[in-house]
């Protein structure tokens, strides 16, 4: 019989892991310096890295929309939120749009998945939260994705939300003022 040497499971090396992670991010925050990018610029280089992968995304950059702000919180944000759309939404297209003017810019992701019940709509923002629909997967999500976006977003005074859109599907919204 194997003589196990760890004094804790996996599964403790992995949420030990994951935590760690959460608060190497949060502690960050202060450090990240802003600087000025186009935001579509680099909405495109994300979705066009995401559909090397064969992943369908409905995205037309329009002109440029220059912003001031810490880069690589946004670019987390928006690769967790698409990855949500890719991840729950049945494979159907995902759809980007970045609209902006002088003062903000509104990024929306849509997807054509089943959708978030509204009244799950604020729990799924909680660490660990995953719906029921998710929890069977064996994808090895840990729930944590919005949980950051959250985080994030507070941080740097940005406004984000999910939203059932009647047609089906969620439509995730980030405002950057
Ligand atoms: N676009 C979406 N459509 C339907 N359900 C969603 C969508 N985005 C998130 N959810 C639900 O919210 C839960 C929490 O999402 P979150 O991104 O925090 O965690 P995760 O995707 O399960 O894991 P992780 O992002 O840490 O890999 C998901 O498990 C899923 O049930
Ligand atoms: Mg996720």
């Amino acid at each position: 019989m194997g003589y196990d040497y760890r004094p804790f499971s996996t599964d403790f090396y992995r949420i030990n892991h994951l935590i760690s992670e959460t608060l190497s991010i949060g502690l960050g925050l202060e450090e990240q310096n802003a600087v000025t990018i186009d935001i579509n610029k680099e909405l495109d280089h994300i979705i066009n890295n995401i559909k090397k992968h064969g992943v369908h995304i409905e995205w037309s950059p329009e002109q440029a929309c220059t912003l001031t702000l810490a880069p690589l919180a946004l670019r987390r944000i928006i690769t967790n939120l698409l990855e949500n759309a890719i991840r729950y939404g049945d494979e159907k297209p995902v759809y980007v749009n970045c609209e902006c003017n002088k003062e903000m810019a509104f990024i929306e992701i849509m997807d054509g998945g089943a959708g978030i019940p509204p009244e799950k709509i604020e729990a799924v923002f909680r660490p660990f939260y995953r719906l029921e629909t998710s929890r069977g997967s064996s994808t090895g999500r840990s729930g944590l994705g919005l949980a950051i976006v959250k985080q994030l977003a507070d941080a740097n005074g940005w406004d984000v939300q999910l939203i059932s859109r009647p047609e089906g599907g969620t439509k995730a919204v980030l405002k950057l003022p």
